[in-house]
């Protein structure tokens, strides 16, 4: 096990419990087989009531281990658990919470758990009420005291009408977090100010100029350094993605609100990341009422002021120590001439790093892959990645960790 779990492959079980969030395991296992590990299935026979065997050996790509009383001559009741540098229950319901917590072996994934010497990752999923009630608060409790880390729950909408915690953590998170589980904590107590999404300038109450920027990649680097121990703000402009629940956000939609939160997060940060896409102009006046057709004919002009560049200031008025990090979405195609835009852009900008990437009609923005050359602030390359925005973001994070 080294200290990229997105290049070195793991043995990871993934244990699937009885609940309606069974269906959303599907993507817990398929994300760690795409980040190249060797993922082992363990479902109980409540969870095959809800999945089918088949669709699990498929996307594990390894048969599906169910039942204590097969392959007895192999010991697998404990061979799988001794195997596991990880153990993830995606879904974890309360009736396995209380088993865990009992230490209960009276199935596979039970036996499998008392045999491993591996971290445990546990997403629960269940009714607020379940959640909620006193019995499934002491066997979270014992759980966390013994070291299991409890992925969520979010709070959302539930199987039926209701809604509340309960909600079963989105699969890219669960991974991310179990991932980060065998990791150091190398960013522990760093306060990190991350802004996301792209920011949107009224022209009147029904519409705006904006930019086509989702939030997936600031989102990412916010999940990242939290997973890593690091005390994280997200200041999220328009996110089209779901904000992870190890992260706290702040909402907001202009240009000059990401400003005044960006300034006052930046007060006690030791660094801000700014991976909003910024609009450079906001109309001079917004109108009142809705702009009318009849009274414009067929031109209609707009006039459009500065934003203040909020990355320029930062970096000019950071305190010693603190670390100030752009990025620079650019369509030139040629990398060459790429990395000589960036090179202008950091000198301009005056930030200690710049993360180039590419972005067009079709790349960058929305997607989930990213391709960035980091520089820093004399222009010399000092990380270069592609692959998923998360691996992207744990790069970009690897770099602030070994600069300590
Ligand atoms: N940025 C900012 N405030 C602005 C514009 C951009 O803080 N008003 C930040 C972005 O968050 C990003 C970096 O500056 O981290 C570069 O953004 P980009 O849009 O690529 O650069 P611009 O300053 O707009 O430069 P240009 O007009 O040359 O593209």
């Amino acid at each position: 096990m080294g200290d990229h779990p997105d290049t070195d492959q793991l043995r990871v079980v993934v244990g699937i419990t009885g609940g309606i969030a069974a269906y959303k395991a599907v993507g817990v296992v398929r994300a760690l087989v795409l980040a190249g590990h060797d993922v082992h299935v363990v479902a109980t026979d409540a969870a095959l009531r809800f999945i089918g065997r088949p669709t699990l050996e498929a996307i594990s790509r390894n048969p599906v281990d169910t039942d204590l009383y097969e392959g007895v001559a192999e010991v697998r009741h404990v061979a799988i658990g001794q195997a596991a540098d990880l153990i993830v229950i995606a879904p974890a319901t309360a009736n396995t919470i209380a088993k865990l917590a009992a230490g209960l072996a009276d199935d596979l994934l039970g036996n499998t758990v008392l045999a491993s010497r591996a971290p445990l990752v546990i997403a629960p999923a269940m009714h607020t009420e379940m959640w909620q009630n006193p019995a499934t608060v002491a066997n979270i409790a014992v759980l966390r005291s013994r070291g299991v880390t409890v992925v969520g729950p979010a709070v959302g909408q539930l199987t039926g009408t209701d809604s509340g915690p309960g909600r079963m953590v989105e699969p890219d998170e669960i991974v991310s977090v179990a991932l980060a589980v065998l990791r150091p904590k190398d960013l522990l107590g760093r306060r990190i100010v991350v802004t996301a999404g792209g920011t949107r300038e009224a022209l009147d109450p029904v519409r705006y100029i904006g930019n086509r920027s989702s939030g997936k990649q600031g989102v990412a680097i916010a999940l990242a350094a939290a997973v890593r121990g690091a005390d994280v703000m997200l200041i999220g402009a328009n996110l089209e993605v779901a904000v992870p629940t190890s992260v706290r956000v702040e909402h907001v939609v202009s240009t000059l609100e990401l400003a005044n939160a960006v300034a006052s997060a930046a007060e006690r940060a030791d660094v801000v990341i700014m991976a909003a896409a910024v609009a450079d102009y906001r109309p001079e006046s917004v109108a009142e009422s809705k702009i009318k057709k009849e009274l414009h004919g067929d031109r209609l002009s707009l006039e459009l002021v500065r934003n203040p560049d909020i990355l320029a200031g930062l970096a000019e008025t950071r305190r010693a120590g603190q670390v100030i990090i752009g990025f620079a979405a650019e369509t030139e195609p040629d990398a060459a001439a790429l990395l000589e835009i960036g090179r202008a852009k950091i000198a301009r900008k005056g930030s200690d790093y710049l993360l180039v990437n590419r972005v067009g009609w079709h790349e960058g923005f929305a997607t989930d892959g990213n391709s960035v050359v980091m520089l820093d602030r004399h222009g010399d390359i000092v990380m270069e990645a592609s692959g998923s925005k998360s691996s992207v973001a744990d790069k970009l994070l690897d770099v602030l960790a070994r600069a300590r």
